[in-house]
């Protein structure tokens, strides 16, 4: 059976991840359109880099949850039959142990040269402007996809949507396209659908079943049956 998982902040928000639609919604006190958009970084580069530096910082004070685990746990028994495609640009999965995860968002750590567009794995801060290893300008950016911006896989995602027998998404609000509208093309092209989030999601009415609660909680659950 060939499954695919979206994952949103609702997986790592137990790990002490923020989630980004807060009843005051705001980003960790940012607006998201002062962060998260080409235009704030070209308006002002400075506080967008050390806005996320300070999120890459946080990272290390974040460890993967069972939910992560238990995601880990069902590739190693199912390899190849199963593709996480996370909106996430933590590494909470891959911490876990999974391999097979497509970051559609992009990722923390990794950089993004906006002059020679190379991506690069990134461990350090970027506000202070550091060369390219690629091309030596010093354009680097965080290398996740902001609001306006095409999230990176989106013909692997499609083709395992394709094929997938279940969709399952956890912990995403359902406010963001494309990844918002998995569920419908999933359910379409004759796929099972499951949503596990802690309250029912904008798009909760698209899917064949819907299991409320915290994803440390719903996910092994979850896992369990399918290993079962
Ligand atoms: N367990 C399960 N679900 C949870 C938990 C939990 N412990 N805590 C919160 N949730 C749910 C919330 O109910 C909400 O539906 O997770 C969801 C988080 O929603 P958002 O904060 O909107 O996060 P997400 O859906 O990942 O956002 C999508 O928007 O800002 C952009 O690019 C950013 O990738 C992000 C995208």
């Amino acid at each position: 059976m060939k499954v695919v998982v979206l994952t949103g902040a609702g997986i790592s928000a137990e790990s002490g991840v923020p989630t980004f639609r807060d009843a005051d919604g705001l980003w960790e006190g940012h607006r998201v359109e002062d962060v998260a958009t080409p235009e704030a970084y070209v308006r002002d580069p400075v506080t967008v880099q050390r806005f996320y530096d300070a999120r890459r910082a946080a990272l290390a004070a974040v460890e993967p949850n069972p939910a992560h685990h238990a995601l880990a746990r069902l590739e190693q028994a199912v390899g190849d039959q199963l593709l996480v495609v996370t909106q996430n640009i933590d590494d909470l999965h891959e911490r876990a142990g999974s391999t097979r995860v497509l970051h559609m968002h992009g990722e923390l750590r990794s950089a993004l040269c906006r002059s020679c567009r190379g991506r690069f794995p990134w461990e350090e801060d970027l506000g202070d402007f550091p060369p390219c290893p690629g091309c030596g300008t010093t354009e680097l950016r965080p290398d996740v996809v902001w609001f306006g911006e095409v999230p990176y896989d989106l013909e692997r995602i499609v083709g395992a949507l394709e094929s997938a027998d279940l969709f399952v998404s956890i912990g995403t609000s359902g406010a963001v396209y494309p990844a918002a509208g998995f569920v419908r093309g999933a359910r379409d092209l004759g796929a099972q659908t499951l949503e596990l989030n802690l309250e029912p999601s904008q798009g909760s009415a698209w899917f064949h079943e819907s299991r409320l609660g915290p994803a440390t909680e719903t996910v092994p659950a979850w896992v369990e049956e399918m290993l079962a």
